[in-house]
């Protein structure tokens, strides 16, 4: 597997932001390859926005989960991809425990840094602040990342094969940007959404490549046709033809605002300014993004496990998350510890809120208490 990781291409991009900065980072590209397994469609691809909607009418159908799969079957492809990457540090310390950060549907690699640099909403501000270093990255689609098949590419397997081979690469310290830079020795990852999906499929499937997890805007609920409803979504080639026009129709995005507002915050616990600078950030999501995602029981895994999700999460919970969270420790019997948390006052978009903070103290206590440095 390592020989046919093209590693020796990494490109360096842009070295450290200036001096004076609570944190320091390094952008750099990964390039990969390698096959994994692929669903493959049972519906044509959409030729126009009239099917799209028509798709969204049968898989939110009552009797939909009666009907026939929209996968046929699967076989192994050729993944080639280019992912874009962002490690961050604190500057003058060597942190020993990184965490892996991979973002959820209509976000890039940016929900972890939101607002910026001096931003309350930032959550690499928070965990170098708290001794960690991280490594955010654009998922499959968005940000400066591959672009590929909407159907038979971007889906949740081989996104989450990404993340292994990602993690490999750390773990390996095999990162000639960062050669410079002490190794970590833990390992850990974050998830937020369809991010904490993959996360769990991770750990699932290699259950020693993490030393410990936290899955925020999660249940092990099932949730992807609930935010195809919320969504309400077109293709993102119509809604965004000046930047998205030359994406395939497999590429799926809401239209306005208050479909954000409807599938990640809870009023009036958030800013107008903040819903607004996220709709003018908003990425695509694939179509099989949304539909290939399942609950993976992860028994084998056996290091720290907490769930954190928003009081009033729509889209795991239904807009009431109290009550729901602790049914999960089925899925990871083996986590030690498990722990579940409600951050009150909080919308499915956990950073988006006012009291983000208060989320980030929770999560980086977790890993400070049971991810031994
Ligand atoms: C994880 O387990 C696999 C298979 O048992 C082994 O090859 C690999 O070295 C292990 N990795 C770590 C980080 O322990
Ligand atoms: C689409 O691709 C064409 C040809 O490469 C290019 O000229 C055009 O600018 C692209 N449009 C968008 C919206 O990216
Ligand atoms: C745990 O690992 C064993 C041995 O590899 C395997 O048989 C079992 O299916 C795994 N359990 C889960 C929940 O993945
Ligand atoms: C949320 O669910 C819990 C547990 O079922 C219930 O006690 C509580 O009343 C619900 N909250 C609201 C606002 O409905
Ligand atoms: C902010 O979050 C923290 C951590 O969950 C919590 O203890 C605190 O009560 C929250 N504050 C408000 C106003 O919701």
């Amino acid at each position: 597997m390592r020989q046919s990781l093209a590693f020796l291409s990494i490109l360096p991009l842009a070295l450290t932001h200036p001096t004076k900065q609570s944190y320091q980072c390094i952008d750099f590209d990964v390039p990969l390859t390698f096959q994994a397994p692929s669903l493959e469609p049972a519906f044509p691809p959409f030729k126009s926005h009239y099917d799209s909607v028509a798709f969204l009418q049968s898989i939110s159908s009552r009797t939909s989960s009666d009907g026939p799969s929209p996968y046929k079957g699967q076989k192994s492809i050729d993944v080639d991809v280019s992912i874009a990457a962002q490690f961050c540090f604190p500057p003058g310390r060597s942190p020993t425990t990184v965490q892996i950060l991979s973002h959820g549907l209509g976000f890039d690699h940016k929900y972890w840094a939101f607002g910026g640099e001096n931003s309350e909403y930032n959550y690499v501000k928070a965990a170098t602040a708290a001794g960690f270093s991280t490594l955010s990255y654009d998922r499959l689609g968005t940000g400066g990342s591959t672009k590929g098949d909407a159907y038979t590419l971007s889906q949740e397997t081989i996104e989450m094969e990404i993340l292994k081979r990602l993690t490999d690469h750390v773990r390996d310290w095999d990162i000639p940007c960062l050669s410079h830079l002490h190794a970590p020795t833990k390992v850990t990852h974050v998830g937020h959404s369809f991010g904490s999906q993959i996360t769990n499929d991770l750990v699932a499937t290699y259950p020693n490549v993490s030393d410990g997890i936290v899955l925020t805007g999660y249940s092990t609920r099932k949730a992807s046709v609930y935010f195809a409803i919320g969504s309400n979504y077109g293709l993102a080639k119509d809604i965004l033809p000046k930047i998205y026009g030359n994406l395939s129709t497999g590429y799926l995005i809401w239209d306005q605002q208050f479909q954000a507002q409807y599938l990640f915050l809870h009023w009036p616990n958030f800013s107008p300014q903040i819903l607004a600078e996220g709709e003018q950030n908003k990425w695509p999501f694939s179509v099989s993004e949304m539909l290939s995602t399942s609950v993976h029981p992860a028994g084998n895994f056996s290091k720290p496990a907490m769930i954190i999700s928003g009081q009033y999460d729509g889209v795991f919970c239904e807009f009431n998350c109290t009550g729901v969270l602790p049914s999960a420790s089925s899925t990871f019997s083996g986590a030690t510890p498990f722990k579940t948390y409600v951050q009150p006052n909080t919308g499915h978009g956990i950073n988006l809120h006012y009291n983000a903070t208060g989320a980030y103290s929770v999560i980086n206590d977790f890993f400070s208490s049971y991810v031994k440095n």
